[in-house]
């Protein structure tokens, strides 16, 4: 699992990053849609919601009247340097997302953008428990996930169609390459493997931006993966499956429509 340091750098190029990494408008419209009729059938008063990381496309949403929004993060960078929910009243917890710091039962919403891809595999069960214990059984989680193929893609072949103008964008290009270098789950991938890759096949990053008219600095963004032992982990669709079934019912899959959008599931359970 990342030391909290490692997201100093994120912090910083965090407003760079773009969908696939960050949510799209069409996340926040299955999100908002997800919550909703799930307080339309539960009828709640005020809704005591867990945000699982800062991400700013969440906390600004549109959440039921009287929602209490509670973000958890491990990293103060982040939660200094991305988290808008300040200056709105929402308050931020620096924790890990294992042991939430919160009573049993203490929650009926828990959403989350991309967070297992930020465990090692072996953190995975005991977020799965911590999530499960936090929320009450009337619940509902929903998390949006990065799933690698059931076939992996080879390098050379995301490096093709980069060459090639085949890739819409330098983030699902970055995601394409990481998910394409990714072993078991249980290994994940390196991020200094990524750069590894990236910078050999790539020595001259400005050629590409001006080629295919990225922002140096948005192609730069893969800069921080430089030197970092830090391992993520895609899991596939049937792994990411597995990983909750024992412990939420799911509800339902939304896939989106942008590019990598069949990588990118938004997932709604309802606690076991
Ligand atoms: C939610 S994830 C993925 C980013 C997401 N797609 C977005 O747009 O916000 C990134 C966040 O997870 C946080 N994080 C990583 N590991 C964590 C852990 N074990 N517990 C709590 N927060 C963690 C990082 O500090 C970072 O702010």
């Amino acid at each position: 699992m990342p030391p909290a340091d490692n997201w100093t750098r994120p912090a910083k190029s965090w407003a760079l990053r773009a969908s696939p990494l960050r949510p799209a408008a069409e996340d926040i419209a299955v999100y908002r849609r997800e919550i909703r009729s799930w307080h339309g059938a539960v009828a709640p008063g005020g809704v005591a919601a867990l945000l699982l990381g800062v991400t700013p496309e969440i906390a600004t949403m549109d959440w039921p009247a009287g929602t209490r929004l509670t973000a958890v993060d491990v990293s103060r960078a982040m939660i200094g340097g991305v988290w808008p929910g300040a200056s709105r009243g929402q308050a931020a917890v620096c924790a890990r997302w294992a042991k939430l710091p919160f009573p049993d039962g203490s929650h009926q919403v828990a959403i989350g953008d991309g967070c297992y891809s930020v465990l090692t595999a072996d953190a995975y069960e005991a977020t799965t428990r911590s999530l499960r214990r936090v929320l009450r059984p009337d619940g509902l989680l929903v998390l949006r996930w990065f799933t690698r193929p059931e076939r992996p893609e080879a390098p050379a072949r995301v490096f093709a169609d980069l060459a090639a103008g085949r890739i819409g964008s330098f983030h699902a290009f970055k995601w394409r390459l990481a998910m394409a270098l990714h072993d078991t789950l249980a290994a994940g991938v390196r991020l200094s493997d990524i750069w590894e890759v990236w910078h050999a096949a790539v020595p001259h990053p400005e050629r590409l931006a001006a080629e295919r008219g990225w922002p140096l600095p948005v192609v730069g963004t893969i800069d921080d993966f430089r030197g970092l032992a830090t391992r993520y982990t895609f899991p596939t669709l049937a792994e990411a499956r597995s990983t909750l079934s024992d412990a939420f019912d799911e509800a339902a899959c939304h896939f989106p429509s942008y590019e990598l959008g069949e990588r990118c599931p938004v997932i709604a359970y309802r606690p076991r």
